[in-house]
């Protein structure tokens, strides 16, 4: 895009600012500015008068899900049929880590923390020592496909270049960078991260897909005839990752998108609740529930409205791309947003401007089903979202040691 052209197009959406320093930027500067701005997807703005992923109002129900007792019952028949899926190498997994992590205040890829005690574990090797105990179960190695950002890209390869893939095979890993949406302030204009490089932000985890086939991945997954993927938080140290009696309930269930889930310890626990709506699956963030439908119990005292989520889907590619591509509504959140003012960076440290981001939450309903799948929480959700206190660093290291590994 030339100079001209950016005039024309900034005019038009009212976003002329990001020109403002032009006249003080060298050659290949202005170069890299144009070409931001050529990329920049405006109507994401849209979102700020109008959000569409506001939720409406719709009659909620409690979802059945295979329960710890139906699954102990079943577990024979599940694993065998999850075996065989990924002995069939039907079945990849997406390993989400592109947040910024910014609860945890660690200034490097999450991945990268250090959840050991008296030995350097990072969370993402104890998250292959994890997939370990599925691959040597099964004797395969399952295609894993790695989301990081445009920030946390170079780091993560180097990190687990530098630590020998952690005995992965290298060609079964396959990096990728999400994509970004721009940032901007509360009136609606577009930040400046530099003086010629647009304000950009990671697009949410919702963008784990198409992302994926943005960057040319999509030929992996239909070349080497993956129907599956196993979509999975950085943060959750229990992470079991293609379960092979989770892969197999699914499937044998003939639904196409699967959750895990676990019982909510008290109401008010921040987990997304998945429940039905309007009879379609439906995942309530905690931040959008009211007091009664977290409350409300059954006639034996347990909440109805029980199962959280813990960020560990498996979806069947097939429908991904049926209903999905690039569909998702927008959420608007209210950040504290680095860029240049007057010429020098501020770093406000309180919200001063909207992101814009997808989430994997909001696929779920667009899959039309989705199997509940109940997992016990001491042995498969450690999330390490906090420094202290709830799902933190310490409440993951208890559960670690709970089961066995030793820090
Ligand atoms: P969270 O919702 O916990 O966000 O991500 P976060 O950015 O990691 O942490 P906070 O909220 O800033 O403290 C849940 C999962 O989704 C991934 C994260 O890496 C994590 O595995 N994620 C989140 C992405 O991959 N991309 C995003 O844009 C956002």
């Amino acid at each position: 895009m030339d100079y001209e052209s950016a005039v024309k197009l900034l005019s038009r959406h009212g976003q002329l600012q990001l020109l403002d320093y032009y006249g003080e930027l060298d050659e290949e500067k202005r170069r890299i500015l144009l070409k931001d701005i050529e990329k920049v997807n405006f109507s994401v703005l849209e979102n700020i008068n109008n959000n569409t992923a506001r939720r409406k109002d719709g009659e909620y129900a409690p979802i059945t899900a295979r329960s710890l007792d139906d699954i102990a019952e079943n577990r024979e028949a599940y694993e065998i049929e999850g075996l065989k899926l990924l002995r069939e190498n039907k079945v990849g997994a997406v390993l989400l880590a592109g947040g910024q992590g910014t609860r945890l205040g660690f200034d490097k890829p999450k991945g990268m923390f250090d959840i050991g005690e008296t030995r350097f574990l990072s969370i993402f090797e104890q998250q292959m020592n994890n997939i370990k105990q599925v691959t040597d179960l099964s004797g395969v190695c399952f295609h894993l496909f790695i989301m990081t950002s445009e920030i946390n890209n170079a780091e993560t390869i180097d990190f687990f270049r530098m630590n020998g893939y952690f005995g992965y095979p290298e060609d079964k890993i396959h990096f990728y960078v999400q994509d970004a949406e721009p940032v901007c302030g509360f009136d609606g204009k577009i930040f400046l991260a530099d003086k010629h490089r647009v304000a950009l932000s990671p697009n949410g985890n919702g963008g784990w897909y198409s992302s994926l086939v943005n960057s040319g991945l999509k030929s992996v997954i239909e070349s080497e005839g993956i129907e599956w993927l196993n979509i999975y938080s950085v943060d959750n140290v229990l992470q079991r990752i293609c379960d092979p009696a989770f892969i197999g309930a699914t499937s044998l269930s003939g639904l196409g998108c699967a959750s895990k889930v676990v019982k909510k310890t008290r109401p008010e626990e921040k987990v997304g609740v998945l429940c039905e709506k309007d009879g379609v699956p439906c995942i309530v963030e905690y931040y959008e529930t009211s007091k009664e439908f977290s409350e409300k119990r059954d006639k034996n005292g347990e909440l109805v409205f029980r199962y959280g989520v813990t960020l560990n889907y498996l979806f069947k590619v097939k429908l991904l791309d049926k209903a999905l591509f690039n569909k998702l509504p927008y959420h608007v959140a209210e950040k504290a947003v680095p860029h240049i003012e007057n010429g020098e960076t501020v770093r406000p440290a309180e919200p001063n401007g909207y992101k814009f981001e997808t989430l994997v939450v909001d696929m779920v309903g667009y899959m039309g089903s989705c199997l509940a799948y109940e997992v016990e929480r001491e042995k498969e959700f450690a999330p390490v979202k906090n420094k202290t206190g709830y799902d933190s660093v310490e409440t993951a290291r208890a559960l670690l040691k709970l089961n066995g590994v030793k820090l």
